[in-house]
């Protein structure tokens, strides 16, 4: 019976019947009319084809020019609002945070994550989930001499592996990535794993298609029915599935804990929360083991990825400026020697790294559009209109390749941020890696120790040569969370 009534429906109906559903679509997502300028775009589709063409970071460049620091730009059903240059992203996410500092209600935020956790959560619970790690993150070091110590047994470990490829050629990415996704381990875990551990780097390669799968700008992040498709064209049942693998590895953690827990002596962020979720009323939804597992995630996640881009971006760019390579050496002499490792004591007296590592962080841009914040109600601002359910992007990349703030964006250049009397020189404050206003990076203490540590030990003990010395490599990084560079390989030879 269907299959005849189906047949008797020719081409033309059927024609007819998609183009009116799309318009019924591109009717029921009419937006105010004093919303940000931007591009009209596409029906259903808004300005995704424009970005597939050019890339989202050179759209947005190119629409600041033509609009102005806040406009605005449909990408399939989304609205976004991108806010750029000092002045704007200072004015919407620190004087007015009580509206910019929630995040956008995604499928999966929505779905998967039940928005909970502290990146993708909002409102009540992101606030109490935050202070209660940032607290549980104190308690296990965030601003301790017991975290440098363990961060400095990795550092130990990773230089040893370092040593074992001694003046071979080799690609650092998974030595560079194992190290940091340790030292989160430490913190969250309680335990490091070894450096040929296969399980964990299924976990790693698991939470770096996280990464890669859920990039703003994409076809699946913006058409949310795409996911009624049959097959999988656009990752949507990976995503899911990555997580739910992910999420009951990090149950499994809370489960082994649970049989070794001893609330006099905590080990770490799970034994913390045990302990307070013991203390608190059931139906307190901070302290549900869904939560944690979230939180658990989010922490690894965000703390893995982050670190190991930037610490990858700064020694690309130092094989390939051997001259910055040896001035950062020098002033490593000059302030540690040779007899001991840097501690952080010596951070205060090496403007030269500062400098370095701040250079890194502004042109690696590793989160070039911060993370997705959105808008929970209907507000105004500079006199237009920011609709609940609108994503707002705090366009970083308008302030880190900004001419007038940056002489010569696109090259990397150290000496931008020291003043003639060899001190930095105040520009530094204008590199805002970790984003600005209430949900300012919540590991920023940990990866300033992290890139410290990790960097001076390193050219303080290698030499460290491009593959190939007259050809730096190219490509576009991937803009998403984090843009990384090009992949390359060195060889990193040991200096007596
Ligand atoms: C160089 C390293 C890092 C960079 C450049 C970086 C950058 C960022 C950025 C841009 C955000 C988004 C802030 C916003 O929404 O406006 C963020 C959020 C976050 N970062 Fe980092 N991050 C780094 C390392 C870390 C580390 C080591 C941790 C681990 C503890 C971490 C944990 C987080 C968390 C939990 C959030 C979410 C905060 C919230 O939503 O309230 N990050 N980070």
């Amino acid at each position: 019976m269907l299959t005849e009534w189906c047949a008797s429906i020719n081409g033309w109906t059927m024609a007819i019947v998609v183009i009116l559903l799309f318009l019924l679509l591109y009717w029921s997502q009419q937006w105010p009319s004093n919303i940000p300028p931007g591009p009209t775009g596409y029906p259903v589709v808004g300005c995704l084809p424009l970005v597939r063409r050019n890339g989202l970071k050179n759209t947005l460049r190119k629409l600041r020019i033509e609009y102005g620091d806040v406009f605005s730009i449909k990408l399939g059903q989304t609205l976004i609002v991108v806010i750029n240059g000092v002045d704007a992203l200072k004015e919407a996410f620190i004087k007015r945070a009580e509206d910019f500092s929630d995040r956008p209600d995604t499928y999966r935020s929505a779905t998967l994550i039940k928005s909970k956790g502290i990146v993708q959560a909002s409102g009540q619970h992101w606030k109490h989930t935050r202070t209660f790690a940032l607290g549980a993150l104190r308690e296990f070091g965030f601003g301790k001499k017991s975290l440098e110590d363990r961060v400095m047994e990795e550092i130990r470990i990773f230089l040893e592996v370092m040593s074992e490829q001694n003046g071979k050629v080799y690609d650092p990415k998974n030595i560079i990535q194992i190290s940091i996704s340790n030292i989160i381990c430490n913190i969250v875990f309680g335990k490091r794993f070894e450096h040929g551990d296969t399980k964990f780097w299924h976990l790693i390669e698991l939470l770096e298609d996280v990464f890669r799968l859920n990039r703003a700008g994409t076809l699946a992040a913006n058409i949310p029915w795409l996911r009624y498709l049959p097959g999988d064209f656009f990752n949507i049942k990976k995503i899911r599935n990555n997580f739910y693998e992910s999420i009951n590895y990090m149950q499994q953690q809370i489960i082994d804990h649970r049989n070794t827990f001893d609330p006099e002596n905590p080990r770490d962020f799970i034994d913390v929360f045990i302990k307070e979720q013991s203390r608190q009323d059931p139906d307190n939804t901070v302290f549900e083991d869904f939560n944690l597992q979230v939180t658990l995630l989010n922490l690894f996640v965000a703390g893995t990825e982050t670190t190991t881009t930037t610490i990858r971006w700064t020694i690309l760019q130092l094989i390939y400026n051997q001259d910055i390579q040896r001035r950062l050496r020098q002033e490593i002499d000059h302030v540690v020697g040779h007899s001991r490792f840097p501690t952080l004591e010596d951070r205060q007296n090496m403007p030269y790294y500062e400098a370095v590592i701040t250079e890194a962080l502004r042109f690696g841009n590793i989160a070039p559009l911060s993370v997705p914040h959105g808008a929970r109600k209907d507000f105004e601002f500079r006199g237009m209109a920011i609709p609940k359910g609108c994503t707002i992007l705090a366009n970083l990349d308008s302030v880190h390749f900004d001419p007038n703030i940056f002489k010569d964006p696109t090259k990397f250049n150290p000496e931008r941020f020291i003043g003639e009397d060899g001190k930095l020189n105040g520009k530094e404050k204008f590199v805002m890696a970790f984003s600005l206003g209430r949900r300012i990076c919540l590991g920023e203490p940990l990866a300033r120790m992290e890139l410290f540590l990790f960097v001076t030990s390193l050219i303080q003990r290698f030499e460290l040569l491009p593959e190939y010395p007259d050809n730096m490599p190219t490509g576009i990084p991937n803009i998403g969370i984090p843009s990384g560079p090009p992949n390359y390989r060195i060889k990193a030879v040991k200096i007596n």
